[in-house]
């Protein structure tokens, strides 16, 4: 895997859209500055110097992976090296990583069609060394170096993280149950009561697991609805 480095950048998402032709199957592009970083819910992320944002391109053999279990592959390679650091780290379907009840990490995963299914896209941002965050998000983030007391290098970072996701990838085709048995494992909604949007509105319900292709289960007053993307929300104990 190909590191590219770029001082700044409007999005490391963005650039790989931009430039999926001329570059190569698990490029990785990293930046030290996004502009216009994207997220999924407000499409924004905050990010500065202190963050680690990077995407990965995925080009080849797209035709043969599970790659709706993409999102939870990305959390499981982060879990895994976060846990390294702090025993208290979770996931969050679809794809967030959480410690303490607040945001360390998020994945922003996107396609690219050009008539068929060209490229996908892995981006994820990380809290690294951050210790100041903007007022609106300041009660709903966490860094690695808030949560350890140590500054973390980029690139090392960088590198156990792509490590880990080179060796695990081909379980996206070979043993996808292994990838949600592992989210399941360590799922911060699992059992709790929760919020969750549908197309016209916001329900409460208990979230029971991810299921076997990646969705989410949930109980509402003995209903059982299945999700299949974002907008879940642990309700917090008063
Ligand atoms: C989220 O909202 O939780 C997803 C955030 C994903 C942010 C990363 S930072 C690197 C990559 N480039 C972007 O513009 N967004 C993703």
């Amino acid at each position: 895997m190909n590191i590219i480095q770029l001082e700044s950048v409007d999005s490391t998402n963005q650039y790989i859209k931009d430039h999926f032709k001329s570059l190569n199957h698990l490029d990785v592009v990293l930046t030290k500055i996004q502009t216009k970083g994207k997220g999924r819910h407000i499409n924004q992320w905050f990010s500065n110097q202190d963050s680690l944002t990077f995407s990965i391109l995925l080009k080849d053999n797209l035709e043969q992976k599970n790659l709706s279990l993409l999102p939870l592959l990305m959390a499981m390679v982060l879990h895994k090296v976060f846990s390294q650091y702090s025993e208290e780290v979770e996931i969050k379907w679809p794809n967030d990583i959480y410690v303490r009840n607040k945001k360390l990490s998020g994945i922003l995963i996107e396609s690219i069609y050009q008539n068929k299914l060209e490229a996908m896209i892995i981006g994820v941002g990380i809290n690294l060394n951050n210790l100041d965050f903007p007022s609106d998000i300041i009660d709903q983030v966490t860094s690695l170096k808030q949560l350890t007391n140590r500054t973390y290098s980029h690139i090392d970072l960088l590198n156990q993280i792509i490590k880990i996701f080179d060796k695990n990838l081909d379980l996206l085709k070979e043993d996808k149950q292994a990838i949600i048995d592992y989210c399941n494992h360590y799922h911060l909604l699992n059992n709790q009561p929760i919020t969750y949007k549908d197309k016209e509105s916001i329900h409460q319900g208990k979230c029971i697991k991810i299921n076997k292709d990646g969705n989410l289960l949930i109980d509402n007053n003995g209903e059982l609805i299945t999700l299949i993307s974002g907008g879940v929300h642990k309700i917090r104990n008063k």
